[in-house]
């Protein structure tokens, strides 16, 4: 049980008087306080009242190998004592690059950036630059990221959203160029019918369809059984090229994302989070002649950042933990998630509480609804989002961290004591709830 949160309070206080917002991402303002940390091992972290926190958010879900992971520490430390930027070339980015080349299917060749949304904004010119097209198809709930070009459609209120059949297209934010909705085409995601009917309309203009292939930025979705797949050939058919952003997938749901897992590979993806273990790196790989249009095509694309040693060394030692054993840290954290759903539901069903945990094990998501199919975006607006707000701050006050919207992450090193601990904190919560 939490003591207090009066440090976190005070330093969010004076934070307000320099840093714009008092935090360095406006996502991060919620309730009781933003809690400011000192430290953090394994599946735990420490604030500055000395509370201690078992962690499902995982930095938002980068921290893949949990906090302060040996290796990661250790390849930290190896890179800080040479030179930390080059701005040239290093044998890592090859080591990195071939990693990521031997266990992403659609990965003939690979690009690194530095976050996931400059990772996105690479693969929309690849695709537009290789179709001639101008046109991207994108469904409403997936997120790709905060620039212009893809903030769409994200989480439109019900209001906004426009008939089913042919979703609006909604700009997120205030100040974002208003003609970038000329580009995109928003469909709503795991109807077949409606993406054939809108790639017919949009037959010659359409360079890609970009998805999330779990829709996690909406309530950890499933695909439908054989939508991925339809989907591709569905692109490929009108002329299309297909892009998952794996952003969030990549290296969790499996060690070569939602692609291994199904068995369908996209032309293109983009990579993020687990991928640099909790450093700021990214990743676009794709076919070959895409990919190499930035050499040959007149392609630009630059970045201060890309091939950073320090992130680089991360990715390797994460990937090298992450790929042993032919994956078995991935499945650990899946497995792990799944006594964790399992104990949640029963706590729910004892409770009489309607609840689904949507998701695969290493990144699900509570919604507090008696829908029993949630398939897009649409069918989360019916979600109790008072209840789910209520749910995280006694959930927080017990010492349990989720991600605001819901989500779950597991880490590879979250264990049974964890799993244990949290559903007794769950007990209490659900007691109070
Ligand atoms: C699927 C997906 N794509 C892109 C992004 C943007 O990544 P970043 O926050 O690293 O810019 C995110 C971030 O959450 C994401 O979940």
């Amino acid at each position: 049980m939490i003591r207090s949160w009066d440090r976190s309070r005070a330093l969010y206080e004076r934070a307000c008087h320099s840093l714009t917002g008092g935090v360095s991402s406006p996502v991060r303002t919620k309730a009781p306080v933003p809690l400011y940390f000192t430290n953090g091992q394994g599946a735990r972290l420490i604030d500055v009242d000395g509370n201690e926190y078992i962690d499902y958010q995982l930095a938002w879900g980068p921290n893949i190998l949990g906090y302060n992971h040996p290796r990661m520490v250790e390849a930290m430390r190896i890179q800080a004592e040479r030179p930390y930027s080059y701005g040239a070339q290093h044998e890592l980015e090859i080591t990195v690059a071939e990693r990521v080349q031997a266990y992403v299917p659609c990965a003939e060749r690979v690009a690194f950036t530095s976050s996931g949304s400059e990772a996105v904004q690479l693969v929309q010119r690849l695709v537009r630059a290789f179709t001639k097209r101008p046109m991207i198809l994108k469904f409403e709930g997936h997120y790709h990221g905060w620039m212009d070009s893809v903030l769409h459609s994200h989480h439109p209120q019900a209001e906004e959203t426009g008939p089913r059949e042919r979703p609006n297209v909604v700009t997120e934010s205030v100040g974002q160029v208003p003609n970038s909705i000329e580009n995109v085409i928003v469909a709503p995601w795991n109807d077949l019918d409606i993406l054939e009917r809108l790639l017919a309309e949009h037959s010659d203009t359409v360079a890609a369809v970009i998805m999330e292939p779990v829709l996690c930025n909406s309530g950890c979705l499933m695909p439908k059984p054989g939508y991925l797949q339809a989907a591709k050939d569905l692109a490929h058919r009108h002329g299309a090229l297909l892009v998952f952003d794996e952003v969030i997938t990549g290296f969790r749901m499996a060690l070569g994302g939602a692609q291994s897992h199904y068995g369908v590979i996209p032309d293109c993806a983009s990579f993020g989070k687990a991928v640099g273990g909790g450093l700021p790196l990214s990743v676009v790989g794709g076919r070959k002649e895409i990919m190499e249009q930035m050499f040959t095509g007149g392609v630009v694309f630059g970045g201060s950042y890309n091939g950073n040693p320090i992130s680089l060394g991360g990715a390797n030692a994460a990937l090298e933990e992450l790929s042993r054993d032919n994956g078995a840290a991935i499945k650990r954290a899946n497995c792990t998630g799944e006594k964790l759903r399992s104990g949640l539901l029963q706590l729910a069903q004892q409770h009489k509480v309607p609840l689904q945990v949507t998701g695969y094990g290493a990144a699900m998501c509570v919604h507090f609804t008696s829908k029993t199919d949630l398939v897009d975006y649409r069918d989360t607006l019916a979600d109790d989002s008072e209840r789910l707000q209520r749910f995280l701050y006694l959930a927080m006050e017990e010492g349990v961290i989720l991600v605001p919207d819901g989500r779950i992450y597991l880490s590879t090193v979250h264990d049974d004591r964890d799993i244990e601990e949290t559903l007794a904190a769950f007990a209490r919560v659900f007691a109070k709830l």
